[in-house]
């Protein structure tokens, strides 16, 4: 998720994309891709038959979820819950994935991502999350997270997070996958290889017991032995009949208290950059771009905590 409350104050700099390419330049090699500079045509928000159950934000517009606090222990049954809207998450990611091909536009893998959920009879989570307009969000090349689905063509190169939330029989399931669009550089391919491989091995050192800064630190040494940046502006959070809750998995060094319980479930999803950490948010109010222009990769997993390790809710199969 954004960590809502720093994107506002990002936001109160009314960040425009003109002004951001004043900002500080990208270190080292970032490599050879298009940046995006602005943002396309959203189209009109699609609908939601009655028939499917929809979040209390559907009807009126909330704040994004409080995510302090303690999390919570899901019972057999909420986990049996969260089993399936993780599945279905992790389904129509993969069939989005296939989509990520040169000349779509983000705004058709929207529309087939909502066909796919509400034939499913799940509701799209991101649509009137806090006043987020799609059912997805798309982050392409130097857009760190939360992008818009609009009406610009995938290009050659470009690397695109794909971020599908479902919300069925009362419950969110939240995952996201970095996919390659065509001939990606050496650069690009790194990252988005580095990034998966990252997340693969924060959730292999959870289990009951441990505490959640091992997240983050090894993150933070995973980023400095490869010369990338963890985008500290973007946290795990836990998941359940709430999109946002407790709690915090921060992807940085941090010595925070807290341990992992059986029940407890969560996502994990580091935003890792070729460049610099600093993000601004555009005018859109969601949009959340690299200040120095260079690109970064993300991947997320909803996961439980067992009484033996973990499981991945939102692993397709
Ligand atoms: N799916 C995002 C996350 O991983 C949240 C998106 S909020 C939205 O937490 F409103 F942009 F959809
Ligand atoms: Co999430
Ligand atoms: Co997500």
């Amino acid at each position: 998720m954004g960590r809502i409350a720093f994107l506002n104050r990002l936001m109160v700099q009314k960040t425009t994309v003109r002004n951001l390419f004043q900002f500080g330049k990208t270190k080292g090699d970032t490599g050879k891709y298009e940046q995006i500079v602005s943002t396309g045509l959203v189209s009109p928000e699609r609908s939601v038959p009655k028939d499917i159950e929809k979040p209390a934000y559907h009807f009126k517009k909330m704040s994004p979820g409080n995510t302090l606090g303690s999390p919570e222990i899901k019972t057999s049954n909420q986990i049996d819950a969260m089993r399936m809207s993780g599945k279905l998450a992790a389904r129509i990611l993969r069939e989005c994935g296939k989509l990520a091909t040169v000349g779509t536009t983000t705004d058709e893998i929207d529309a087939f991502a909502h066909g796919r959920i509400i034939e499913s009879k799940a509701y799209p989570s991101p649509l009137r999350y806090a006043g987020f307009p799609k059912s997805i969000c798309t982050s392409i090349n130097n857009i760190a997270c939360h992008g818009i689905p609009d009406d610009r063509q995938l290009a050659n190169g470009d690397i695109i997070n794909i971020d599908v939330t479902v919300f069925l029989n009362g419950y969110h399931g939240d995952c996201s996958e970095t996919f390659l669009v065509g001939e990606v550089d050496e650069r690009g391919s790194f990252l988005v290889e580095a990034t998966r491989t990252c997340l693969d091995h924060c959730i292999s050192l959870c289990g009951p017991g441990v505490e959640f800064n091992e997240i983050g630190k090894f993150i933070q040494r995973y980023c400095d032995e490869r010369g990338l940046e963890s985008i500290a502006a973007f946290i795990g959070h836990g998941i359940g009949s709430y999109f946002h809750g407790p709690p915090e998995i921060l992807h940085y060094y941090n010595e925070l208290p807290g341990k992992m319980q059986p029940g407890m479930t969560f996502t994990i999803e580091p935003i890792l950059s070729l460049g610099g950490s600093d993000i601004g948010v555009l005018e859109d109010g969601w949009t959340a771009i690299s200040l120095d222009g260079a690109r970064s990769a993300q991947f997320e997993h909803t996961i439980l905590i067992t009484e033996t390790g973990t499981e991945i809710l939102t692993r397709d199969q």
